[in-house]
């Protein structure tokens, strides 16, 4: 059977919610999950925190991609590029392309029509006031997409998945879905504060750091992981917060 093609993206207009940590995981967790798939990861932040720290685990299965082609002039996303360069991967028997976008802080959706065409988009926050209120807008925003391509028969909408991110506490945990609770979206688990983040995106001597990352947070990179592989299984928008 001809393998398939899924795009992921993490996005956010506000940065140092943990996008690009995300992207991370769920590039090397797809790598070192699956024996034959081939991993993409698109970095559209030209600060290329992933594809710099990326570079060096690359090989003919997982490759990392940064061009400027992926912008117009004007510094907004070149929607018609991106969607091709997506579209045009080549299919091959029993392997399956993964494709993860890392977007850069200040993206407006409304002009990213290329989110229409991805399987899931994951959307990290943190509880601090700022990044709640930007994440609210940020959805806004997404939905308001959305209904622009449904008035003018554009595709479904894919499921648009709220990750908790750097959270200390259950308490902070339930604050945080709280503060969601009528949104029209998943709301996934929560990935905790660890200072090993902190190192993730270090050249270490052996990666030690990337190792060690990728092992205290396995649970969670695997359930990331499923997510993306089985986002056909994710039918229907929630009518208000839905938790995962
Ligand atoms: N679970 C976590 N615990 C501790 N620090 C984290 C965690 N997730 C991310 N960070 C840190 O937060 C900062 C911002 O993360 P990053 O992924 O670069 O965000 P973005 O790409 O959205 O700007 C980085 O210094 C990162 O190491
Ligand atoms: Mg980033």
């Amino acid at each position: 059977m001809l393998g398939i093609t899924k795009t992921a993206i993490f996005a956010n207009s506000k940065g140092g919610v943990g996008k690009s940590t995300l992207a991370l995981l769920m590039g090397l967790g797809l790598a070192t999950r699956s024996g034959r798939d081939k991993i993409e990861l698109i970095d559209l932040d030209p600060q290329a925190t992933s594809s710099d720290s990326l570079k060096r685990f690359t090989n003919h299965r997982f490759s990392v991609v940064q061009d400027n082609d992926f912008f117009l002039g004007n510094g907004f996303p070149n929607n018609a590029k991106i969607t091709n360069h997506v579209q045009s991967k080549e299919h091959f028997r029993d392997i399956n392309n993964y494709i993860i976008i890392d977007s850069p802080a200040g993206s407006d959706p409304v002009r990213s029509s290329f989110f229409m065409n991805s399987n899931i988009i994951f959307v990290p926050t943190s509880v601090s006031d700022a990044d709640l209120f930007a994440t609210r807008k940020f959805l806004d925003a997404l939905h308001q997409l959305f209904e622009e391509n449904q008035a003018s028969n554009g595709p479904k909408p894919p499921p648009v998945v709220i990750l908790p991110m750097m959270v200390d506490s259950r308490d902070e945990f339930n604050e945080m879905r709280t503060a969601f609770s009528d949104v029209p979206a998943y709301f996934g688990r929560a990935l905790y504060y660890s200072p090993l983040f902190r190192r993730a995106f270090r050249a270490e001597a052996n990666d030690e750091n990337v190792k060690m990352l990728l092992r205290e947070s396995s649970d969670y990179t695997l359930w990331l992981t499923n997510l993306m592989i089985h986002s056909h299984q994710i039918h229907v928008q929630p009518n208000k917060l839905f938790q995962l």
